[in-house]
C-alpha cells in the first residue's frame, strides 16, 4: 500500500478560485460557487473537492487554470502541491478523471456485450492498474511482463488480450496458460501458438489481427492498419489462416477478428470503414462454420491536446459509429483504448530553471527533459503547456522554446510557446501526459524516473510510484 501523502496538505492554506472557468465545456461547467477554505485540514479539503466534484459530472478536463491565475488539479493548487513534494518534475494524475473517462466508456457501451481492454503500454503504473480493473477494465498485453504485470493487478484472464507482432514462445506459454485471448499476427506466430498451446496443454482462444488498410490519417510511427505495416495479416491470406486454425482444433479455437488502425484517430468515420470491413471477413469466416463472437476494433481514440476546445469524437461517438453494424451481427464488441482512458489525467509538474536568449531563440529551460517526456522529441507531438501560478504582473510575453537540461538538441517539450517570462523557479506544466510518458520515459543522462502522484475523490494526495535514485541504478552492477 502506498503511503498516503498527507504531509502535501499539512502546509496549506489553500484558497479557491471565485469560480472555475472551463472553455471546453462552458455548459456544463461554466460557474462553480466559491467554497473557501477556513482550515488546512485535510477533512475540510475533502468536503469542498467534493461539493465541486458533484456539481460537475460531467468536468472534460480536471486541471483548469481558474480565473485567480492558478492552476489546480481538481481543486487543488498544482503550485502547492509541487511545493510540498520532495523531488520535480513528477506526474499530477487525477484519479477521478480516470474514473470519468472510464465512465463515458462504458456509458457508451451501454446495450452491446462489450470488453474495455485497457492498453497497459500506455501506463503501466501498478496503482492505476489495479484501479481500472477495480472500475471493470480488461487489458490489453504487448508482452510477457506485461502479461505478468495484468495477472499480478487480478486482471480478469477472459477480459485480456494478448496482441503483437513478435511475441516469443514463452510468452505466448504463459498467455496459453493464463487462458487469456491471443491475436494472431502471422504464419510464424500461428506456429508458436499451437506450440504453447501444447506446451501448456490448453487450447488457445485466438482472434486473427487483419490488416484492413484503413489509412488513420495519423503521423506514421503510429499508424498500424496500413497494408504495408508490420502489424497483422492481409486479407489475401485469410484462407491459410483459416485452414491452419481448422488443422489444430486441439490447439485453437477461433473466437473473432481484431485490427488496430493506429493512434491518435480524430475522426470516427474511419472506425466506422474500418468496422465495415471486419464484419464482412466475420461473415466471410462464419461462413466457413467458425463459430466467432467477437470483433475486436482496437484503441486509437485521439484526445485535444491543443486545448483549443476543438469538438473532438467521444468514446460515445466512436461506438455509436459501429453500434448496429454489431447488434446485426450479434457481436461482442472488445476496443482497446489507451490514450483516451489515461492521457488527460495527468500533468508533468516541473519548475523553471532559468530563462535565456541565444541567437533569434528564447528558451526556457526546466528541471523535466525527454527523458521524462519523450513525444515532443519522439514524434514532433504537441503537448499543452503552461505556468501553474500568475506571472509577476510587469513579465513580458514572448515565444519560447521549452527545452530540458539534457545534452540533445532534441531534448525540447515544447517549441514556440507564446508565455509569459517565468520567473526562477516558477511551476510549469506539459499537459495530457497520462499516455505514452512516464511508460516511455528512460533515465538517459542519468535522469531518473520520476515519482507519481494522483489526487485521490477525497482530494488528498497520495504517491502512487516513488522516484528512482541513483542507488537503483546502482544495484544493477552489485554482485558481478
Ligand atoms: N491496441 C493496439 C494493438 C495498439 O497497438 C495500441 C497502441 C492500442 C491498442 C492503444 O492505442 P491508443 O488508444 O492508446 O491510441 N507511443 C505513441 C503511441 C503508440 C501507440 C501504439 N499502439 C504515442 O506516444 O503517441
Amino acid at each position: 500500500m502506498a503511503a498516503k501523502a498527507t504531509h502535501l496538505l499539512s502546509s496549506y492554506s489553500p484558497t479557491l478560485p471565485k469560480t472555475f472557468e472551463n472553455p471546453l465545456n462552458q455548459n456544463s461547467f461554466s460557474k462553480i460557487q466559491t467554497l473557501s477554505l477556513k482550515t488546512t485540514q485535510k477533512w475540510s479539503l475533502s468536503l469542498t473537492v467534493r461539493a465541486i466534484l458533484s456539481q460537475n459530472t460531467s468536468f472534460p478536463h480536471c486541471f483548469t487554470k481558474s480565473s485567480d491565475g492558478y492552476l489546480y488539479c481538481e481543486g487543488l493548487k498544482v503550485q502547492e502541491v509541487m511545493d510540498s513534494v520532495e523531488k520535480r518534475p513528477f506526474y499530477l494524475y487525477s484519479k477521478p478523471q480516470i474514473t470519468r473517462n472510464f465512465e463515458a466508456y462504458n456509458q457508451a457501451l451501454d446495450g452491446l456485450s462489450s470488453i474495455i481492454g485497457y492498453a497497459i503500454k500506455a501506463n503501466n503504473n501498478s496503482k492505476i492498474l489495479e484501479y481500472l480493473r477495480q472500475l471493470g477494465c480488461g487489458a490489453v498485453l504487448v508482452s510477457g511482463n506485461e502479461l505478468r504485470l495484468a495477472l499480478h493487478a487480478e486482471f480478469d484472464p477472459t477480459k485480456c488480450i494478448f496482441n503483437g507482432n513478435g511475441k516469443l514462445l514463452k510468452e505466448l506459454v504463459l498467455a496459453a496458460e493464463a487462458g487469456v485471448f491471443v491475436n494472431v499476427d502471422s504464419e510464424f506466430d500461428l506456429e508458436n501458438i499451437v506450440a504453447a498451446a501444447r506446451i501448456a496443454g490448453k487450447k488457445v482462444n485466438v482472434l486473427l489481427r487483419i490488416n484492413p488498410d484503413v489509412d488513420p490519417q495519423v503521423h506514421p510511427y503510429v499508424a498500424t492498419g496500413n497494408k504495408n505495416s508490420k502489424f497483422g495479416i492481409r486479407n489475401e491470406k485469410l484462407q491459410w489462416f483459416l485452414d491452419s486454425v481448422k488443422a489444430h482444433p486441439n490447439e485453437l479455437k477461433l473466437v473473432g477478428a481484431h485490427c488496430h488502425l493506429g493512434s491518435t484517430i480524430t475522426k470516427v468515420d474511419i472506425f466506422r470503414d474500418a468496422a465495415v470491413l471486419m464484419v464482412n471477413y466475420i461473415d466471410e469466416i462464419r461462413a466457413q462454420g467458425f463459430e466467432v463472437d467477437y470483433l475486436n476494433i482496437g484503441g486509437g481514440l485521439g484526445i485535444d491536446y491543443y486545448h483549443t476546445g476543438a469538438i473532438l469524437p467521444t468514446p460515445r461517438d466512436l461506438i455509436d459509429t459501429v453500434r448496429e453494424l454489431v447488434l446485426s451481427r450479434n457481436l461482442k464488441l472488445i476496443i482497446e483504448p489507451g490514450r483516451s482512458l489515461i492521457a488527460n489525467t495527468c500533468c508533468l509538474v516541473s519548475r523553471v530553471t532559468g530563462v535565456k536568449t541565444n541567437g533569434t531563440k528564447n528558451f526556457v529551460v526546466i528541471d523535466g527533459s525527454m527523458a521524462e517526456l519523450i513525444r515532443p522529441s519522439l514524434y514532433g507531438a504537441y503537448q499543452h503547456i503552461e505556468l501553474v501560478s500568475p506571472a509577476p504582473p510587469d513579465a513580458e510575453t514572448s515565444t519560447f522554446d521549452v527545452v530540458g537540461p539534457v545534452c540533445e538538441s532534441a531534448d525540447f517539450l515544447g517549441k514556440d510557446r507564446v508565455l509569459p517570462t517565468p520567473a526562477k523557479g516558477a511551476g510549469l506544466v506539459v499537459h495530457d501526459a497520462g499516455a505514452y510518458c512516464m511508460s516511455m520515459a528512460s533515465t538517459y543522462n542519468l535522469r531518473m524516473r520520476p515519482p507519481e502522484y494522483w489526487v485521490e475523490q477525497d482530494g488528498s494526495v497520495t504517491k502512487i510510484r516513488r522516484g528512482e535514485t541513483l542507488e537503483d541504478h546502482m544495484q544493477f552492477f552489485e554482485g558481478l
